[in-house]
């Protein structure tokens, strides 16, 4: 369609190469209700007529129903749109619709409104997974585990203190997210192709009527950046990686040797030919999405880096990242949510490894401190203890008095009090003594969940008003469009 300039046309395997038609699918009903408002605005600034308002809009509206994945000779769905709102609304006032804009800020209008709509999306499926995550911490606050750090069995914890830390990681998430969008609702429309228009357009007007919070200013930082795409990106990268790790947690706690969790049959796969197998792919995929979206992020900054500032078309690559990057998040958050609620702890096995390590060792020398001797000259006498019940290959609480003895050895520290926190103490009753804010004791678990169904409530309120806002604009340019077209 502009291709007056010029001479032959593009050839098939040039046009294929050229065109973005097939990653514009998604964009395609954005692309409309920009138009709608753009053509409202021309028409209230005495651009174009109500005679022409109608006829493009009435256009408009037909092209909503229009599938448009079947192949077609447009590049992209900005010109075919075009072209099809010129052939139905007739060349004189169909050809008017473009006037004040270039497809440089409607493509980036289009990217804007499609992640707003993905933000709220996301948010929503990070709170639904967080909820998740709070009603099986809610069940297991009692779930005696041990925590781990290096893989090697750390200090005694419970189920629900891991739980909530990954409460904790999502709504940062969320957070990060939330800050992101309002970045993203900016309007660049009306920006022109870089540098602006002469025709007396409103920005504003039209922003609003997209239900955006304002426009992004200069006409070449407009049509130029992708920075609100890396910056999607990324978070979403960053929340990918967090589920990854709840992931691989899942994959080890699930095997045969750990058996501290089972999958839901429909959360597995078997094996074509091990007829045993009931292998945890889903997890394993989580970790393999999460890396395309880390390679989507690589590419769209590498695409940025080098491009000279004002639209180049290095840009049309980077639309098919961004719609994966949400179509994995979302999906996984979708997944994750189900598998959590489907989940088969084994309490019994947890509770036998926290037991069977010498777990309560930090917990001892604590004690010990209590008793006002230095951290460092406890750290040493129970680690001494706990060499000689590894090498007698027996609990803390079986050493004799001369094994203590001979623990103690060197240090001011009375192997009697030795003896007795050593027979007294038990991992529950270093959970109930675990007080300090936000560790694994058990009142803390209460006080902790208690919290973040709060904090999930607050932001559940932020996202429905936000999607409340978008919804709002686009049924008042639609109620706009229909008077218009009546
Ligand atoms: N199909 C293009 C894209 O997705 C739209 C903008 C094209 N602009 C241009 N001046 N060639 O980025």
């Amino acid at each position: 369609m502009y291709r007056s300039r010029l001479g032959n046309d593009l050839n098939k395997i040039t046009l294929d190469y050229v065109s973005s038609i097939s990653d514009d699918v998604e964009i395609a009903l954005y692309d409309i209700l920009g138009s709608q408002a753009h053509t409202i605005m021309l028409y209230q600034n005495k651009i174009i007529t109500k005679a022409e308002v109608k006829k493009i809009l009435s256009a408009l509206e037909s092209i909503k129903k229009e599938k448009f994945e079947k192949k077609s000779d447009a590049e992209d769905i900005h010109e075919l749109i075009e072209s099809l709102v010129i052939k139905r609304a007739g060349s004189a006032s169909g050809g008017k619709m473009h006037s004040a804009r270039s497809r440089n800020d409607q493509v980036s209008l289009d990217i804007r409104m499609k992640i707003r709509d993905d933000i709220n999306i996301l948010c929503s499926c990070i709170l639904d997974a967080i909820e998740a995550l709070v009603s099986l911490a809610q069940q297991h606050q009692k779930t005696v585990m041990p925590l781990y750090t290096h893989l090697q069995q750390a200090q005694v914890g419970v189920f629900s203190h891991y739980l909530l830390s990954y409460t904790d990681s999502l709504f940062r998430d969320i957070e990060r997210l939330y800050v992101v969008y309002g970045r993203v609702n900016q309007s660049p429309l009306g920006a022109g192709p870089v540098g602006g228009t002469s025709l007396p357009i409103n920005r504003q007007s039209t922003a609003r009527m997209l239900g955006f919070h304002g426009i992004v200013e200069n006409s070449i930082d407009a049509t130029s950046t992708r920075d609100f795409v890396a910056e999607y990106v990324s978070v979403v990268a960053i929340l990918m990686t967090n589920l990854s790790r709840i992931a691989e947690d899942f994959v080890i706690w699930s095997t045969s040797e750990f058996s501290f969790i089972e999958l839901a049959d429909e959360f597995t796969s078997p094996s074509s030919v091990m007829p045993q197998k009931k292998n945890p792919d889903i997890l394993e995929l989580t970790r393999g999405k999460t890396s395309e979206v880390i390679g989507h992020l690589m590419a769209i900054l590498a695409t940025i880096k080098g491009l000279a500032t004002g639209y180049g078309r290095d840009l049309q690559q980077i639309k098919s990242a961004v719609w994966s990057t949400s179509k994995i998040s979302i999906t996984t958050l979708l997944v994750l949510k189900s598998m959590l609620l489907t989940l088969n702890v084994n309490e019994k096995q947890m509770k036998k490894a926290a037991e069977g390590g010498y777990l309560i060792a930090l917990d001892i020398a604590e004690k010990l401190v209590q008793d006002g001797i230095p951290f460092r000259t406890t750290h040493k006498v129970v680690g001494q203890l706990v060499q000689a019940a590894f090498q007698a290959k027996k609990p803390l609480s079986k050493l004799t008095t001369s094994e203590i003895k001979q623990s103690v050895k060197g240090t001011t520290v009375d192997p009697k009090a030795v003896a007795k926190i050593i027979q007294s103490i038990s991992i529950f009753s270093s959970l109930k003594e675990r007080t300090s804010e936000g560790s694994s004791g058990f009142n803390e678990q209460k006080r902790m969940i208690a919290d973040r169904i709060k904090k999930t409530n607050a932001y559940r309120i932020g996202i429905t008003k936000r999607d409340g806002d978008i919804t709002n604009s686009l049924s008042n340019l639609s109620k706009k469009v229909k008077s218009l077209i009546k």
